[in-house]
C-alpha cells in the first residue's frame, strides 16, 4: 500500500492491479495517480460516458450524474462511470485489458498547420515512449496543463489522424470550440516545441476484419480517424471498395480533400464524396449540397453487405445512422465515435 493511504482496495480484472481507494476520490483519478489511464473525453464531468467501468462486487448506487448516461440495461449490469464511482469499502472491478495497456506518453509538437478555418493539425514527435503502438481509429487523451488562471489539469480525447506505422510521430487534428477549454490552450497558447502529454491508446473504432464494401461517413474533426483508416489500407494495399461521404458548412472548411482526391486516383473502388451545407453562391461549388443524412438517402443504394464507420459530432452520427439502417444496413454492422 502507498505511504499515507489506507482506504479500501480496488481490485482490478482479478488482481491483475490492485489499487487502494481515497476517500471522496473518484476510481477515474486515483487510477490515473496510479498510472492506469481510463478513457475520459470530458475530463471527468459526467458527459463523455468513456470512462464506463463494471463493479463485480456489492456496487454502489449509481448517482443522479450516471442516471442521466447509462442505460437501464448497463445499470442492471452494474456499470459505472469511473470519474463518479468512490468507493467506500473493497470493491472489484471489470476493465477491458486494453485499458491496462494504456501509457502515458510525453512528447514535443513537431508541427502544426491550420488546414482550414478553426482546423489545426498537430504533430507530436514522441519522447518518452518514443513508440506507440495503435489501430488507426483509436484516440489519445491529451493533456490541458495547469494555467495560471485555472489549476486544473483537463484531459480531452483526439482521434490519431496519422497512421499507425508513424508511430513515433502522431498527428491529431483540433477543431476550434468556441470557448473550448482545450481546443483555446490549443489554438491561443500552444506552439512549435513546446511539451506536451499525451495518454493512450484507446477505443474500438477500428475496421474490422472483413471484405464487406465500407461506407465512410465523417463530419468536421470526424474526418481524422477516418483519414487514419484510409491511410493505412493504402499502406496495406487493401482493396476493400470504400466510400467517404464527407460533411462541411463551406468549401475552405474542408481539410484533407485533396489529399482524398489524389487517393481516389490511387486507390481503386475508393471514391469521395464532399457534402457542404451552406456554400455561398461566390463558392461556385457543384458538387452535393445539404445534409449529409439526405445526401446518403439520395446518393447510397440498397445497402444489403456494407459496413459503415460513422465519425463526428452526436447528431450527425445519428442522423446518419438512421440513413444508413433506412438503405437496410443492419446495426451490428455500424461502427462510429461520437465526438461529445
Ligand atoms: C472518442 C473521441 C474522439 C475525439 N476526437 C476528436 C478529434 O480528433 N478532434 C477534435 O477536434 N475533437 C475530438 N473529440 C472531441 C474532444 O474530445 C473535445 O470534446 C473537444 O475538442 C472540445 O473540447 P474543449 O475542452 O475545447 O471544449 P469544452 O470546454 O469541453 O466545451 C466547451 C463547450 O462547448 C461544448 N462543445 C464541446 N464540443 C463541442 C463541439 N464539437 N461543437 C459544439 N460545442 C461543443 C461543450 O458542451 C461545452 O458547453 C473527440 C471526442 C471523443 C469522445
Ligand atoms: S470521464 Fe466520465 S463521463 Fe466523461
Amino acid at each position: 500500500m502507498p505511504p499515507g493511504h489506507t482506504g479500501p482496495r480496488i481490485i482490478i480484472n482479478g488482481g491483475e492491479r490492485i489499487l487502494h481507494a481515497e476517500v471522496g476520490r473518484p476510481l477515474l483519478f486515483t487510477a490515473m495517480a496510479e498510472k492506469i489511464f481510463i478513457p475520459s473525453a470530458c475530463g471527468g464531468r459526467a458527459s463523455c460516458g468513456q470512462c464506463r467501468v463494471r463493479v463485480l462486487s456489492r456496487a454502489p448506487k449509481h448517482v443522479p450524474e450516471e442516471r442521466a448516461v447509462l442505460t437501464a440495461d448497463e445499470m442492471a449490469r452494474d456499470v459505472h462511470l469511473a470519474c463518479q464511482l468512490r468507493v467506500t469499502e473493497e470493491t472489484r472491478i471489470e476493465l477491458p485489458p486494453g485499458y491496462l495497456k494504456a501509457r502515458q506518453y510525453r512528447a514535443r509538437v513537431a508541427r502544426m498547420r491550420d488546414l482550414a478555418r478553426d482546423m489545426r493539425e498537430v504533430e507530436l514527435d514522441l519522447i518518452e515512449p518514443a513508440r506507440m503502438r495503435f489501430l488507426a481509429g483509436q484516440y489519445v487523451q491529451f493533456l490541458r496543463p495547469e494555467l495560471e488562471h485555472d489549476p486544473r489539469p483537463l484531459y480531452r480525447a483526439y482521434s490519431m489522424a496519422s497512421s499507425p506505422s508513424s508511430d513515433f510521430r502522431i498527428s491529431l487534428l483540433f477543431a476550434r470550440v468556441l470557448e473550448g477549454e482545450v481546443t483555446s490552450y490549443v489554438f491561443d497558447r500552444l506552439r512549435p516545441g513546446d511539451s506536451v502529454t499525451v495518454n493512450g491508446p484507446f477505443g474500438f473504432f477500428h475496421l474490422k476484419e472483413s471484405t464487406r464494401q465500407i461506407i465512410f461517413v465523417a463530419g468536421g474533426s470526424g474526418i481524422a480517424p477516418i483519414r487514419a483508416m484510409l491511410l493505412d489500407m493504402a499502406e496495406k494495399r487493401n482493396a476493400r471498395p470504400a466510400a467517404l461521404f464527407y460533411s462541411a458548412h463551406t468549401p475552405a472548411d474542408l481539410v484533407y480533400a485533396e489529399e482524398m482526391r489524389a487517393r481516389e486516383r490511387d486507390m481503386p473502388g475508393f471514391s469521395f464524396i464532399p457534402v457542404l451545407s451552406r456554400p455561398a453562391p461566390g463558392d461556385r461549388w457543384e458538387g452535393e449540397k445539404g445534409g449529409l443524412p439526405a445526401a446518403l438517402l439520395r446518393l447510397l443504394p440498397e445497402l444489403d453487405d456494407h459496413e459503415a464507420y460513422l465519425c463526428g459530432g452526436p447528431g450527425l452520427v445519428d442522423s446518419s445512422i438512421n440513413a444508413l439502417k433506412a438503405k437496410g444496413i443492419r446495426d451490428e454492422q455500424i461502427f462510429f465515435d461520437k465526438f461529445s
